[in-house]
């Protein structure tokens, strides 16, 4: 039977946490009650992107996306729109319909119509759970035509005619980085997929995996074949449960179909999957660690040369890719390399995925054209900011990238001119921090994480790290000294330079940026022992405005009573009672008190 409508349910991991794992069986009950089950396709699917609206419903043909649905809404949804074909308009998603009531196109949503979906162009549209979802979506076509109409090398060629670099920070040249592993001579080569992705903030590689995990596969075999492998590993943390079960789904599925396994395509070509689960340590993402993890060994770097393309996974030559960049392979073998080249910048072509967080309207998941603005991304994209605050910066790149202020948001995004404004692509997170956030604060934010995640094998790191992170305690708490931001500067340069690996090489980073962007913030903490983003505690004074309107929220809400004033009447604090727990602060409906 063909159905009438398909229902798209979002059930990536952000969806579910808001509620969307029981919508299924909420559409079940009320469309067998009604009597049009059969009438009706149920697709649980991954992200769909537009995270902070979610748990997300899109109903075809007619395309409608219903946001922030809860399980009394199916009733309504089923009723009305599946069985009386009446559009529920309070629930459609507002950016998703015209002035006059007309339901928009998929790209015409603002939201989506900056994007382009390359490694994202299944995920919030295919059951990831079935393979011939993916194959009716042109999947593994790319793999059939490296493994029956090109050679090895060709494939390289392609990948590096295609100008794909790496999605998981570096940004290498793929191609190229295969090459060396082609022509290093071996009886035995591997191919790894690094789904570590331990940046905090950064949620890409699980929504692609959740999402359209045989896009991964797929690439995962096509650098196999190219470079001489017979066996891939997929590195995914434990902490990714559901990206795990879709793992193990997609490679029990294709190896039904002898799309892994032995001979595949009858072309010769052997490969097997092995997923091997770390335990959530940052520093298992850096490629020598994670190789060391797989074999067993405590996840601790090593120095190169030698690289993994010449001596990696047990000694031999070995290709750790990023999930985003194997899920780009898989596109570029389809589409064609100079298709892919067509997309971005003369030196970073193609596309990046972005997750999007912070103090920003569409929180989710977005992937651009390279050379798209941040000012795009931020405001077109995302929306802006709440309540229209002040945007003070970006940080990309998580704790090893750096914060962009807003003079730079017009620059296209590039890995070299991230770089260049002190920052760096970095796997995609991308924090949105506004006039309410202090740069200090965040610095020690990244600083605990990278102490927490050093390896503890090289001093630099080890315990400049530490040192670092105290010194930012000191100078939240006021006690600090200019000579102190000098100091701090200075050892963050110098764990910058001798650290062993990525981690510790890049752990000053936040610290750098913001002193070079928002040295002023710190100064403002040791000489006018004043936070300007009202975050450390220690620098706070609350004080209540004119602009009080007596509403008498804030003195109900203090936890500690020391808030007082009539109705309607200018109310006042005990500084000297008060814990600066910010609760006052936060519920005043008109913003009347402020730090100072
Ligand atoms: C501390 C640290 C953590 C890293 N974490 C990841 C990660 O989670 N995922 C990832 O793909 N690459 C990570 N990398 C980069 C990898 O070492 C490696 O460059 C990458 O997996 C190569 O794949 P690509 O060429 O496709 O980008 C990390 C590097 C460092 C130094
Ligand atoms: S900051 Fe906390 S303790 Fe201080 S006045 Fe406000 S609610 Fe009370
Ligand atoms: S919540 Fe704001 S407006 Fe209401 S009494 Fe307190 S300061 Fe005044
Ligand atoms: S998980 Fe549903 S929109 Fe991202």
């Amino acid at each position: 039977m063909i159905e009438r409508a398909h229902v798209l349910i979002c059930s990536g991991s952000m969806c579910v946490s808001r509620g969307a794992k029981s919508l299924r069986s909420e559409f079940e009950e009320h469309l067998t009650r009604l009597g049009i089950r059969d009438e009706i396709k149920l697709v649980n699917t991954g992200c769909v992107g537009l995270c902070e609206q979610g748990p997300f419903v899109i109903i075809y043909p007619e395309g409608v996306f219903y946001a922030l649905v809860k399980n009394k809404d199916i009733k309504t949804i089923c009723e009305e729109h599946l069985y009386k074909g009446r559009i529920v308009e309070k629930l459609v998603f507002d950016e998703a319909m015209t002035d006059e009531k007309e339901i928009k196109a998929f790209d015409e949503i603002k939201f989506y119509s900056k994007q382009t979906r390359v490694a994202l162009r299944n995920c919030g549209l295919i059951n990831p759970d079935d393979i011939e979802e993916y194959i009716a979506r042109d999947g593994y076509r790319g793999l059939g035509k490296a493994l029956l109409e090109m050679t090895p090398l060709e494939v390289i060629e392609e990948m590096q005619a295609s100008g794909l670099r790496g999605r998981g920070g570096g940004g290498f040249p793929t191609g190229l980085k295969w090459k060396f592993a082609y022509q290093n001579e071996s009886d035995q080569k591997f191919v790894i997929c690094n789904a570590d992705e331990g940046d905090p903030g950064a949620f890409m590689d699980r929504a692609l995996l959740e999402g359209d995990p045989h896009a991964v596969l797929e690439g995962l075999m096509i650098a196999g074949y190219a470079i001489g492998a017979d066996k891939g590993y997929i590195y995914v943390r434990i902490e990714y449960p559901t990206a795990i079960e879709k793992l193990k789904i997609a490679i029990s599925q294709a190896k039904e179909l002898g799309l892994l396994g032995k001979n595949i395509f009858g072309s010769g070509f052997d490969f097997d999957i092995e997923i091997r689960l770390g335990a959530g340590a940052f520093v298992c993402g850096e490629e020598t660690a994670l190789i060391a993890s797989i074999e067993g060994g405590r996840g601790m770097s090593r120095n190169k040369p030698p690289f993994p393309a010449a001596k990696g996974l047990w000694g031999k030559p070995t290709i750790i890719n990023n999930v985003e960049t194997l899920a780009n392979v898989s596109a570029i073998l389809y589409i064609g390399a100079k298709e892919f080249a067509k997309i971005g910048t003369e030196k970073s072509k193609g596309t990046k995925v972005f997750s999007l967080g912070g103090n920003i309207k569409n929180a989710g998941l977005v992937e651009v054209p390279m050379g798209t603005t941040l000012r795009e991304v931020i405001y077109e994209i995302g929306g802006g900011i709440p309540q229209n605050k002040q945007l003070k910066a970006v940080q990309t790149g998580g704790p090893s990238g750096g914060a962009i202020p807003e003079s730079l948001l017009d620059m296209p995004i590039e890995y070299e001119t991230l770089v260049e404004a002190g920052s760096m692509m970095g796997s995609g997170g991308m924090v949105v921090i506004d006039e309410d956030n202090c740069m200090v604060d965040i610095c020690r934010f990244y600083l605990e994480f990278t102490v927490d995640e050093s390896c503890g094998k090289c001093t630099p790191c080890r315990e400049g790290t530490k040192k670092m992170y105290e010194m930012l305690e000191i100078i939240s708490s006021g006690e600090g000294t200019l000579e102190d931001i000098d100091r701090l500067e200075k050892l963050a340069k110098m764990v910058k330079s001798s650290s062993l690996c990525g981690l510790g090489q890049a752990a000053p980073n936040p610290i750098l940026s913001m002193l070079e962007h928002f040295r002023e913030e710190f100064e403002a903490h040791v000489v006018d022992k004043r936070c300007p983003g009202g975050v450390c505690k220690p620098l706070i004074h609350l004080e209540i405005t004119k602009d009080c309107i007596g509403c008498t929220k804030c003195a109900t809400n203090c936890p500690v009573d020391c808030i007082s004033g009539s109705i309607k009447q200018l109310h006042e604090i005990d500084t000297s009672a008060c814990i600066k727990c910010g609760i006052c602060k936060n519920i005043c409906p008109v913003d009347a008190i402020i730090s100072v």
